[in-house]
Order: structure tokens, then sequence, then C-alpha cells
């Protein structure tokens, strides 16, 4: 949530923070601005709007200088407007900041800041107080600032009479660093200076960057020096840019088949699952009583799939719980519950802080994790880290499919831990998941028969989406999907269920997706379909190819899905409704990348 880029080294400074914001902008993209440091003179320049919009408003203004700082904003705190975009400046402090400050009122009191502030956001509180407390020493004004702060924060600041010198401390919100030759970066996320280098560090919490135009130097809050501990970004940068595709969402949707083997092909030895590279060891997958998932968005879908999975293999009790809900909900986890936490970016405040309770609580803990060394990974005991790669279109797809992959293996050690499968079992589940990458391509090649299925709910306002079991839990997603890209009103329902009220919304102008993809559940399913049909509903099918279908003509949209065992069907429907949304959000001529009010990486509660 919001993008940080900072620079100090031998290159213009403005170019380089432009291009980062540019691959940031997935965190936020409501405003944007940057301020340079040049011979102890600030120039800040910012705008409501997109970084292609702060790109124009500097080629006309020109903007110099080799040390600075930029930022893309999510806004929080005070609405969308120029005067509310980062950079603030207060004094001698110039900053960016992401995140919650929650006791800006207090500061802002405290302070005596009423009226002296430019902007509505607790950001330029923060730029003040540091402004209070600085007399020459950036290292003491920043720490006893943070001293004073309440909520989450990743600050990047400059002070004017400190050239070249940009300062960084965080709490909870991501900020890595890093340094080459010609200069050093701190960034949000790794993405916007993979570019540039492949190594970097993940800045600490609650400790203060310096960096030069050549160094870095970390220090504890009390003034210590500390040791950087060096990471390498293990993903191919060049999947970083669209490929010839006219959007992310789409490159990363035909990437799947690729991503999914990269995360489970490393994972299986000898044709069976294997996570010793991970240190998991088995007695925690043997001896838990129950699960509990923890995640949030499209994570937590996953984690839904998972939950079905292992429910009906291993036969434990598996909860599923929103970690914006986890804390309020009086939590029951302990040393006999397993706690596995899913996320895409590693960086969601609700997760991590379900995370953290967790372990409190003497629960063991996996998470699965996209984006390497993030601060759920770092903060959980056992990491299974999925090889999507970057994945930079907001709307979650390849990410949400590699931690399905993980899952089936994960589900499949555990029926090993526990001796409940024969060799054969086994060996029959492990050769359908390594079909999966093959059987999305197919899928993938259809794609243009897929787009003419959209087509059947581009014009709708609203859009049901019907199933049981396995398949409710991927029309969740599916429907979230839509929802996100395409800005069409989607409920997904549980087939049995909409007859309990929901069916009174279904008209004959509403479209219903339906997907029948489980052999115990298909004639409830079916029914359920004609109870929508005889409603006049246009119901888009999704079903295994093979199946027989009575009543002729009202099937003039169906989608044949390719055959694989039950529970591997959710991959291939999950791509189909992935695509459907996707071709929605293109054909209504949206920004299908950067859905409207949303960003990629919540780093707020
Ligand atoms: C945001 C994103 C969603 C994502 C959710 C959880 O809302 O827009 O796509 O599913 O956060 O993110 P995580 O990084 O934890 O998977």
């Amino acid at each position: 949530m919001c993008g940080i880029i900072g620079y100090t080294g031998k290159d213009e400074a403005a170019g380089i923070m432009l291009d980062a914001l540019e691959l940031l902008e997935y965190r936020g993209y409501d405003s944007a601005g940057i301020a340079l440091l040049s011979e102890g003179e600030i120039q800040i320049l910012k705008t409501a709007g997109r970084v292609g919009d702060l790109r124009r408003l500097c080629s006309g203004e020109k903007p110099e200088g080799r040390c600075g700082i930029g930022h893309t904003r999510w806004a929080t705190h005070g609405g969308v407007c120029g005067a509310n975009a980062h950079p603030h400046r207060f004094g001698r402090v110039t900053l960016i900041h992401n995140g919650i400050i929650e006791n800006y009122k207090e500061l802002k009191e405290k302070y005596g800041l009423d009226g002296l502030l430019q902007s509505e956001t607790d950001s330029e509180v923060v730029a003040a107080v540091l402004e209070h407390f600085y007399s020459g020493d950036p290292y003491s004004a920043i720490r006893r600032t943070v001293l004073k702060l309440k909520g989450t924060f990743a600050l990047a600041v400059l002070f004017d009479d400190q050239p070249d010198c940009i300062f960084a401390v965080r709490n909870v919100s991501p900020i890595v660093a890093a340094v080459t030759d010609n200069g050093a970066f701190l960034a949000s996320d790794v993405a916007a200076i993979a570019p540039y280098t492949a190594d970097y560090f993940v800045v600490p919490e609650f400790h203060v960057v310096c960096l030069g135009p050549g160094n870095a130097e970390l220090f504890d809050l009390s003034g210590d020096r500390a040791v950087i501990d060096w990471l390498s970004v293990d993903w191919d940068v060049s999947r970083s840019g669209k490929e010839g595709y006219p959007f992310y969402m789409e490159k990363e949707i035909m990437e799947q088949p690729e991503v999914i083997g990269e995360t489970i092909f490393p994972r299986i030895k000898e044709g069976k699952p294997d996570f010793s590279e991970e240190g998991i060891p088995d007695e925690i997958l043997s001896a838990c009583q129950r699960i509990c998932v923890i995640a949030c968005g499209t994570a937590m879908h996953a984690g839904l799939v998972g939950k079905s999975l292992i429910q009906a293999i291993i036969g434990i009790h598996v909860d599923v719980v929103m970690a914006s809900e986890f804390m309020y909900n009086d939590p029951v986890v302990d040393k006999d519950t397993l706690v596995i936490a899913i996320s895409q970016s590693g960086e969601t405040i609700d997760t991590l802080e379900a995370l953290k309770f967790a372990r409190k609580c003497g629960s063991p803990c996996i998470s699965i994790v996209n984006v390497k060394g993030a601060s759920i990974a770092r903060a959980s005991e056992y990491v299974i880290y999925t090889n999507a790669g970057p994945e930079i279109a907001v709307a979650s797809t390849k990410a949400y499919t590699t931690q399905l992959a993980v899952l089936y293996l994960l589900t499949a050690r555990m029926a090993m831990a526990r001796k409940l499968w024969s060799e054969q079992e086994l060996a029959g589940y492990m050769c359908e998941l390594q079909r999966v990458p093959a059987v999305l391509k197919q899928v993938l090649e259809t794609k243009e028969e897929i787009h003419r299925l959209a087509g059947s709910i581009l014009n709708a306002s609203d859009v049901f989406m019907i199933g049981r079991g396995l398949d409710y839990s991927i029309l969740l997603e599916g429907s979230l999907k839509l929802k996100e890209v395409s800005y069409i009103h989607s409920e997904a329902y549980a087939s049995g269920e909409l007859k309990h009220g929901t069916i009174a919304l279904i008209t004959e102008d509403t479209p219903v997706i339906a997907v029948v993809t489980q052999e115990k559940l298909k004639s409830k399913e079916l029914s359920n379909i004609r109870e929508v049909q005889s409603r006049g509903a246009r119901v888009v099918l999704l079903i295994k190819e093979g199946e027989t279908l009575d009543g002729g003509e009202q099937w003039s949209c169906v989608y044949r899905l390719p055959k694989m065992d039950d529970f591997f069907m959710v991959m291939p429907a999950s791509i189909v409704l992935q695509l459907i949304a996707y071709f929605v959000s293109l054909d209504k001529g949206l920004d299908v990348d950067k859905p409207r009010n949303l960003a990629k990486v919540v780093t707020v509660e």
C-alpha cells in the first residue's frame, strides 16, 4: 500500500524514480510525487493522478538533482488531491510515508500544529514532529520521533542540510535497500530496484538506514551500528515486462502452466511430495489436530480450496479465517493447531498480525508466500515459497493457482506423514498433480472461445455464480475477480443455498455462471441450475468434458473443461473464470491492471 522509492548517486534521480514508481504503482495510484535535494535546495513535484501524470509534469519542469525520494499513494488519510500527495515538507524536513499514524491527532495537539499544516494527512504531522526534534542530528531526530509514533510506517526522509543522504525507518510497512556502483536505492519492494541490482536487504523494523551515493549504513534506534543481512532476488527479472500482452493480467494468466510447474516439480522427489528444502518436519503435519488457515482476499479463497482437500483427504477439521477478523473473534489456536498463513505479497498486515498472535499461542506455523524475504515469511516458523515470480496486475491470478499447487502438495505430504495412503494412491494423486501444467495449457489454447463466453455477461449489471463444495470455493474467487476488474456486481452462492432468499434476485436478465466438476455433487448442482433456468436466467456452464446434458437449447453457453480427477478440476475451472473476468474488463475498455480503489499490497488494517 503506497509505493516508496529513494535514489542517491551519480545519475539524475528524477528519471530513475519515475521508472521505479511505475513498477510500484500496483501498490496504489491515487497520486504521485517526487522530491529532489540538490545543493541544499528541495524541489517537490506532485499531483493527484497516476505516475504518468507526474511524468508529464516532470517533462515540463525538468527537475534536477542526484538525490531524491518518490511516492505513489493509496489514500488512507485525507482525500485524493494534490495537497495530500506526498512528499510533504515541514521546515527542513521532506518526507514520504507508507502506513497509518494512529495517534496523529494527539501529536498535532501536543506540538501545536493546528493551522500550520498544508494537507489533511497523518504523514505531514510526522514531518512536523521530525522538524521539531531536528537540531542537525538526523538519527536523534528520527529516534525521538519514532518513539512518539503509534501505528505503522515506512518513512523516507530528506533533511535540507544533509546533502546526498536519504534516511529511512520503518515499523511493519516494508522497505528494502540496495547499493550499486552508480548509487544507493530504497524501495517498498524489490520489483522497483531489480532492474539495477539483484542484491538487496530488508531494512529491519525500528532500524534507521542512511543511504549515501555509494553506500548504505544501518543503525538500531540506540545508534549502534547493525549488521546488514544481504539477500538476492531469485526471480527472473525479465518476467517483469508485459512481453507483448496488452495487460499484465493476461500475461500472468498465460504464465500459469509454467509457474505452477516451477512451484511443484522441485518439490517432488522420487514421485513423492518433499518439503525437506523448507525444513518442514513430518511431525508437525502428523501431530496437529486441526488446521487454521489465515489469509485475505484471493489468498483466503485458496485456503478454502485447501480446506475442502484437507478435510476430504486427511479428515481433520480446517478453519479458514479472514485475517482481518481473526484477532477480533477471540481466536482459539494452540500447540495442536497447525496455522497456515497464505499471502502473495507476504506483507498484508492483517495476516501478519494474526500469524504473530498464533505463534505467541504456541501454534506451529507454515506460511505460503510469493515474495521472497517478505515480512510474513520472516515471521513464520516455516515458509513455502510459491514460484509465481513477480505478480504485477492488482488482480491476483498466478499467485492464486500456485498457492493451490502448494496446498495440493502439502495435503499429499500430510497424507504420507499420517500413513493414510497406499503407495498406489499416492502415486495416482501425484501423477494427476503433475498433469496440471499441461491441462492448463490446453485450456489457455481455447482463450478465444472463453472470450466469446465472456461476451454473454459483458452488459450485465449483476452476475451470480453458483456451485457446491469445491466448485463453490473457486466461484468465490471467480466472482471476486469479476467484481474487481469489471466493476460488475457479482455474487458467488452455494447453489443449494440460493433458494433460501437470494433466488428472488434472479430474473430473465441475470446471467448465472455455474460450475459443475464434482461427480458426487453433479445431480444436485444440475437441479439447482434448472431452478434458475426456470426463472429465466441465462446460464453459462463450465462442466467436465464428456458429461451429458438434458434439456437441449437451454445450454447455449457451455464450456467443456478437460477431464482431471475431481480434486484437481478446480485448476482448469479457475483459469476459465480468470479469463472471463479479464475479457469482460478488456472489452469494457477498463484499466485491467489497475482497478479503481484497489492496491495490491495492503499494509494497513
Ligand atoms: C489485496 C489484493 C488482493 C489480495 C489481498 C491479499 O486486497 O488486491 O489481490 O488477494 O490483498 O494479499 P496477499 O498479498 O496477502 O495475498
